[in-house]
């Protein structure tokens, strides 16, 4: 049989979908390895989809966009972090943040090019890296916080440095950067001749403070692309609309190849995030709400167990380290899973420097967080009692 590019020998399915899956086996599992809002799209958006779909043309719309979405997308910056895209060629409407990601990527690296990318960290952005030639540099950050500092960075920054990739609110961490610590950052990117990417698809899942856009700092933006998308912010998984934004010298190559990829977003998807953002914007806050109770309940659960874990203050994700009841994250998932049928995903799955963590996601109800706190506390006292 012909074989497969010899990149993807070195692909694998990830730990999320892994255990996930494994979920089903069990009948009364406690699931939380969900990525996504456990609150469903709110019905003005669903029916501004319904009514274009019965009044506008379901034709191609423009490769990168509505014009009324890319005009809702920069007025939506400009109003939250003061940056100016231009609708016309600075902002760019792809199918999810993933496709996003994937023509970032794919734009601007070479064959040998290294990516920065702080780590723990989302597990989608490796194996876009190493398909389009380049090379994965995860630099560890849990010796400073979970965050990237500005010494971390330049520490790792060769001449084949091709970019930096930040992702914050993180996954899996639920870690943020404050203004401060923004702005040290952004002193390093001022000196070197590199793309600065970051996925800021948690932005609106910001639980304390402000979300610090890197949008925000025009004095690099010929080297930034934004990646969001209204997946998270506005319980929009299944509609798959995500954007981009950039100067337009290179959102010129960011676009060639969405265009061949994917001509354009799904139309009635498009139609949906027009109104998500012009008439929508107040729903992330009231989810957050939500967010934050479940937050402080299950950071108190796992401390109270004598778990170390840093408090989240963005996304819906924690991420406690179990590193004294076992190294391998894979197999205390595995056991927990098979024991008191409770779903985490392994830390591993987000990189080498994840080992030793687990991560649970608060996308779900408050019954079942309870229910969680309640199999994983046992499985503990069950380990104690083992040794
Ligand atoms: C950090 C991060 N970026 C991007 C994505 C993909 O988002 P989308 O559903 O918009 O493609 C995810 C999904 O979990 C994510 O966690």
């Amino acid at each position: 049989m012909p074989k497969a590019n010899r990149r993807m020998q070195d692909i694998e399915v990830p730990g999320t979908r892994q255990f996930a899956n494994r979920v089903e086996e069990f009948p009364d599992c406690v699931d939380l390895t969900l990525g996504q809002p456990d609150f469903e799209t709110p019905q003005p958006i669903k029916e501004a989809a319904i009514d274009a779909i019965n009044t506008q043309s379901m034709k191609y719309s423009h490769n990168t966009g509505l014009y009324a979405l890319r005009e809702a997308i920069s007025n939506y910056y400009k109003d939250r972090h003061g940056a100016h895209y231009d609708p016309n060629g600075e902002v760019l409407v792809t199918v999810g943040g993933s496709e996003g990601i994937d023509g970032v990527l794919r734009a601007i690296l070479d064959p040998g090019d290294e990516v920065i990318v702080p780590a723990p960290t989302y597990l989608g952005y490796e194996p876009i890296i190493e398909l389009s030639g380049g090379i994965t540099k995860f630099v560890d950050t849990t010796d400073t916080g979970l965050i990237a500092t500005p010494e971390l960075i330049e520490r790792n920054i060769t001449e084949k440095t091709k970019a930096v990739l930040l992702n914050y609110p993180t996954n899996p961490t639920g870690v943020t950067y404050t203004k401060e610590q923004m702005d040290r950052l952004v002193e390093v990117f001022r000196k070197y001749d590199i793309f600065v990417i970051t996925d800021e698809i948690y932005g609106e899942n910001t639980l304390e403070g402000d979300h610090i856009s890197l949008a925000g700092y025009p004095e690099i933006k010929e080297k930034v692309l934004v990646i969001n998308g209204l997946s998270k912010s506005h319980g929009m998984t299944g509609w798959r609309i995500g954007y981009v934004t950039g100067h337009r010298q290179i959102m010129e190559e960011v676009t060639a190849v969405h265009l061949y990829n994917t001509i354009c977003a799904s139309l009635p998807s498009q139609y949906a995030a027009i109104e998500a953002l012009k008439h929508q914007l107040h729903v992330p806050g009231e989810m957050n709400k939500e967010y934050i109770r479940r937050r402080d309940y299950i950071y108190d659960r796992l401390t109270g167990m004598g778990l170390e874990v840093k408090k989240p203050t963005g996304a819906f994700y924690i991420f406690p380290s179990v590193e004294k009841y076992e190294h391998d994250s894979f197999k205390f998932c595995t056991e927990l899973l098979e024991t008191v049928q409770l779903a985490v995903v392994p830390g591993r799955s987000f990189s080498e420097f994840g080992e030793g963590h687990i991560r649970l996601s608060f996308a779900c109800s408050m019954h079942e967080l309870e229910e969680a706190a309640d199999r994983l506390e046992k499985y503990l006292h069950m380990l104690e009692a083992a040794k």
